[in-house]
């Protein structure tokens, strides 16, 4: 869920609603804002998009006040529907509340207070929240801000929440336990919002709240920061923001998703320039520099992520394994943090998130740091929660990624992980200096040859017209490029609803081929080098079979063109860097065919960008 709230002198109302726009990418089902006009709150809230909301506020409402709440939900608890949308009001209609998050002790602390009296109009854990903070503030005779944290020691679960009392219109208060909340400050404003973007055009000062901390934003006061176990006070670090409003609109494109998609030859350039010094042998990254004892002398790196991070993280495993000599487990955060990992203080684990909110990478970084791992981060997201939990880290500088689906996130974070597995290679002495060079300068070749992968978007775009109605499709990769299939079938899963797998192309055999009839679209990357003759047997058991073949290949390939139904060329580069120019044209296709298909590209049906739940 994205959350946003403002306090000071301009109107709310537009701040608001464009800073929900701006987060959607972190849910999209349901969304609400709530005004404080001087005398009367106004509440709108429905099922449907941040312009539903739009429509029906500015015309069942008055839009007016210079307080305000608004939230954008990726449902939880309760269905998407008008009632369970936040705000929530608590019983007397007093105090009103957003949150992104979950309550996971909610049931008890509903059944209890229903007992001494209130009522429940939604399924939802935040409005249980609410009450329990007027209860509180009613039987214990308190402000709000001490109600808030009396409440929230007793909660179990995760929150960013912002609520306000009518009667006290001069103050909101926020706190933050797991997900993420900045605080926007400005000349006698102040914004709050999940991230900056939504008040980047008024200020650059903002505060990025800790877990277990709350604040009290108040009109003519400094902020005051508070622990919420123990109430000490905590000193805000100010920090001053870099984003700028560009990055954040789409530029003439369609849609971010295909911004993104064509922003990734400066992306890639911009995740290694200053670290990358090719002519001189040299890679400069700071958290590797600084704790290369740690990585020199583990005995295995764990990588967690999820969804397109934990892709990146298989790349890495062949990158590592194959480069540097260092053993590699990839696992799910999810399934990691729960199954009693062994892990020891030899172990250095590296966490992959785009966001750097992901609560599950969070929890697992979080349980390795407690067993003695080294645990480093590679984040986009600057000050993101990961970013701030983990030892040290190497962000991936790919600006920031709208897009549902992610794209230039995956490519840049390939591109860090090659830039430490190269340099671990290079300090560890596996290969020649001439092979180290030649790495080196081909990995600095990489965003001009991802710029001509880009020009055969006509071809992509013409086969996507060819398969846009099939129902199912295969990937299938081997090596390097087995982490590229199943990248592209999760693309083409979330954002156009035809079901896709991705196989390692030497596994199809032994079940996926029973699917293979005339109708099944099977995408085959078959570049040289890779286990290409292999790749190519592959090929001839698909066209023995009847399948439709798209092969993605290296630019001039002969053999593969004549078997298959359709092929993209991408330039030749080492087989170490195939993955940063062989996800393209997959990208590309997925992109096109949910087009056609008339899908909603940068917002796909039931996901979310930023999952910060569990
Ligand atoms: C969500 C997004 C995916 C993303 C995954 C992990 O599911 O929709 O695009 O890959 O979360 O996110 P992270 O921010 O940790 O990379």
């Amino acid at each position: 869920c994205g959350i946003v709230g403002y306090i000071g002198h301009r109107d709310a109302y537009p701040i608001i609603m464009k800073g929900l726009q701006r987060l959607e990418y972190r849910g999209y089902d349901s969304a609400g804002i709530v005004l404080f006009d001087g005398e009367e709150t106004h509440l709108s809230k429905t099922k449907g998009k941040v312009e539903d909301l739009k429509k029906r506020a500015e015309s069942t409402i008055a839009v007016k006040g210079k307080l305000g709440l608004g939230h954008t939900r990726w449902a939880t608890h309760g269905v998407p529907n008008d009632i369970n949308s936040h705000p929530h009001y608590s019983n007397s209609g007093d105090l009103v509340i957003i949150h992104n998050g979950i309550i996971e002790n909610y049931e008890s602390i509903k059944k209890a207070l229903i007992g001494r009296g209130y009522s429940f109009e939604s399924d939802t854990d935040t409005e249980v929240l609410v009450n329990l903070i007027e209860e509180i503030k009613n039987t214990e005779d308190v402000k709000l801000g001490k109600a808030v944290q009396i409440a929230l020691n007793q909660v179990v679960g995760a929150y960013a929440i912002a609520v306000f009392d009518k009667n006290k219109p001069d103050e909101i208060v926020v706190a933050k336990l797991g997900s993420p909340l900045a605080i926007g400050i400005g000349e006698n404003e102040y914004f709050i919002a999940s991230d900056a973007s939504p008040f980047i055009e008024f200020t650059n000062n903002a505060v990025y709240l800790e877990d277990e901390e709350m604040a009290i934003v108040r009109i003519g006061k400094e902020i005051k920061l508070r622990k919420i176990k123990d109430d000490a006070i905590a000193y805000p670090n100010i920090l001053e923001l870099q984003l700028n409003l560009e990055e954040i609109e789409k530029g003439g494109y369609d849609h971010f998703m295909l911004k993104e998609i064509y922003e990734q030859p400066r992306a890639i350039l911009d995740t290694y320039r200053g670290r990358l010094l090719a002519d001189q042998g040299i890679i400069k990254m700071a958290g590797i520099d600084q704790n290369l004892e740690k990585f020199l002398n583990t005995n295995r790196i764990i990588i967690v992520a999820c969804g397109t991070s934990w892709h990146a993280g298989l790349v890495a495993e062949y990158i590592f394994e194959d480069l540097a000599r260092i053993p590699v487990e990839v696992e799910y955060a999810s399934e990691f943090r729960y199954r009693n990992p062994v892990i020891t203080e030899n172990d250095v684990l590296i966490a992959i998130s785009q966001s750097g909110e992901t609560a599950d990478t969070l929890a697992a970084i979080k349980l390795a740091k407690e067993k003695g791992a080294f645990v480093f981060g590679v984040c986009n997201v600057v000050g993101s929660s990961i970013a701030r939990e983990t030892h040290a880290g190497a962000y991936t500088h790919a600006g920031p990624e709208i897009g549902v689906a992610s794209t230039k996130a995956f490519t840049t974070q390939i591109t860090v992980l090659t830039l430490i597995a190269l340099k671990l290679a290079h300090e560890k002495g596996v290969f020649s200096q001439s092979k180290y060079h030649e790495y080196l300068t081909e990995l600095e070749g990489i965003p001009a040859k991802v710029e001509r992968t880009l020009q055969s978007n006509q071809i992509v775009e013409d086969i996507s017209e060819i398969y846009k109605d099939s129902t199912n499709c295969l990937y299938l990769g081997r090596g390097y490029n087995f982490p590229v299939a199943l990248e592209g079938a999760l693309k083409l899963k979330e954002i156009s609803y035809i079901h896709a797998e991705g196989y390692p192309a030497a596994e199809m055999k032994h079940g996926p081929i029973a699917l293979i009839d005339e109708q099944m679209p099977v995408i085959v990357i078959a570049t040289k080098k890779g286990h290409y003759e292999k790749v190519v047997s592959n090929i001839q058991e698909i066209k023995s079979r009847s399948g439709r073949i798209i092969a993605i290949v290296t630019e001039g390939d002969k053999t593969v063109k004549e078997l298959a139904d359709h092929v993209v060329e991408v330039p030749e580069t080492s087989e170490s860097l195939t993955p940063l120019l062989t996800t393209i044209p997959l990208q590309l296709l997925s992109y096109h065919i949910a087009v056609m298909r008339g899908c909603n590209v940068d917002q796909p049906r039931n996901l979310a960008k930023s999952v910060t739940v569990e």
